[in-house]
């Protein structure tokens, strides 16, 4: 099993480019099934998405990658289509769901097993499938996967969440892509991610419209085969090179992003002391002697994001005082907080709510990898601890972090894979 090795305390200097972003491709290439042919650009070569090509080649779409132009050529040309997306592709990555609304409005079947629980909560399917039944397909579950179906294809209706959720909007916009009438979605999510997908759907001839947190689709009749689309920046990915820079650097230029939709981040990195210099698609971090305390809730797009949250309890070790990160999404995100005491961070947990006491001097230390964005604030740590840190179960990083040791190890920090 492959490790990390970081020595700590190096100093960040340079530039680091930013990948497209894991989260706004998933859904897109699950509406690559619409298209005859898809030019994606700038899509980030990470294990998730590569878990998502499988499941498309499986389904029966034809893949070609071009590695060195981080882009991808997907082709549909109708033959040997197999609605189901199986449990080992489903099991190690969730976002496999989504294929469910696009096979079953373009196909009228599919069958989709269930993703399971995962390491940072039960995450369940029920807002996926509660928009589906209001489009009017029947579903059961059996065996572990959800069948569902619409003979005579699904129909447009009101679909009002009770709840938040990035991915349900997803699946509930792709399945109204081809539902008959008009479909609107109320409570919807607003992440940068969906309004990506909305861009692409337009592009495949969508009539879709965003308002506030409604959208509304109507019965797309002009359908267009071809299209190309250059992925959004990766906002997470972004965010932790941000602080990474915060926590050990002198002059890092953050670029290839567009630091308007990272709004309500820098808002908070920047009160808790963090010297950003906005350029229109680059940041300049300057280098930082002293962090503020602060608290913070994780909420949707556009409060502070869940996927940010380890990353920023890192940084908050090295503020004067106690902050305060209450989680807000997720219901087991903080695991993380165990081998972070185990480097000398001072952090208590109550209910949702995680107490960081700072500022403390982190020291290196074997520590184990939990889920993606916990396994990044191991690295985080371990770059501004003393001697060296070594980092267990590193494949939940490689799900979505593209090229993480190489545009660090570019910018003097000593990074190594064993
Ligand atoms: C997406 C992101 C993930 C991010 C999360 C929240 C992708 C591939 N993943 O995950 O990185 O952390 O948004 O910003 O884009 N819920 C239900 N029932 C459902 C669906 C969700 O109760 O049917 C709950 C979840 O358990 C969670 C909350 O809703 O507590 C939000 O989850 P959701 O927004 O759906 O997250 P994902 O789309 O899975």
């Amino acid at each position: 099993m492959q490790k990390l090795i970081i020595t700590g305390k190096r100093e960040l200097k340079g530039k680091i480019s930013i990948s497209g972003s894991k989260n706004a491709s998933l859904p897109i290439l699950a509406a690559c099934v619409f298209s005859n042919k898809a030019k994606i650009k700038n899509i980030p070569l990470v294990k998730d998405i590569f878990t998502m090509i499988e499941l498309l080649e499986f389904i029966g779409l034809k893949i070609k990658i071009f590695k060195k132009q981080n882009s991808l050529e997907i082709i549909n040309n109708e033959r040997k289509i197999n609605t189901l997306a199986p449990y080992r592709l489903v099991k190690t990555m969730r976002a496999g769901v989504l294929v469910l609304g696009s096979l079953l409005t373009k196909y009228g079947k599919a069958k989709v097993s269930l993703p399971g629980g995962c390491a940072i909560g039960t995450r369940p399917v029920d807002l996926h499938l509660f928009a589906l039944k209001k489009l009017g397909a029947k579903i059961k579950i059996k065996n572990g996967y959800i069948i569902a179906e619409a003979k005579k294809g699904l129909k447009g209706a009101v679909i009002k969440f009770p709840s938040i959720s990035v991915g349900a909007t997803e699946n509930a916009i792709l399945a109204a892509f081809n539902a008959k009438g008009k479909t609107i979605i109320k409570n919807c999510a607003v992440e940068p991610e969906i309004k990506e997908l909305i861009i692409f759907l337009k592009k495949l001839g969508a009539n879709i419209t965003l308002s506030g947190r409604t959208i509304t689709i109507i019965e797309n009749l002009q359908k267009v085969s071809e299209i190309n689309h250059d992925i959004m920046f990766d906002r997470i990915e972004a965010g932790t090179y941000i602080i990474a820079s915060a926590l050990i650097g002198k002059k890092v230029l953050i670029d290839k992003i567009n630091p308007k939709i990272l709004k309500k981040e820098l808002e908070i990195l920047k009160k808790v002391g963090v010297k950003i210099k906005k350029n229109r698609s680059s940041l300049l971090i300057l280098e930082n002697k002293k962090f503020k305390k602060i608290n913070i809730v994780t909420k949707p797009y556009p409060g502070f994001p869940t996927d940010l949250q380890a990353q920023l309890m890192v940084l908050l070790t090295q503020a004067d005082g106690v902050s305060k990160i209450k989680e807000e999404i997720f219901e087991n995100r903080f695991m993380h907080v165990p081998e972070l005491k185990r480097m000398g961070a001072k952090i208590k947990i109550k209910n949702k709510t995680a107490y960081i006491e700072g500022p403390t001097n982190l020291t290196g230390a074997e520590v184990m990898a939990t889920d993606l964005r916990a396994s990044v604030s191991l690295v985080l740590a371990g770059l501004v601890a003393e001697n060296r840190t070594l980092i267990n179960r590193i494949y939940h990083l490689d799900r979505g972090y593209e090229a993480l040791e190489n545009k660090l190890n570019a910018c003097n920090v000593k990074i190594k894979r064993i």
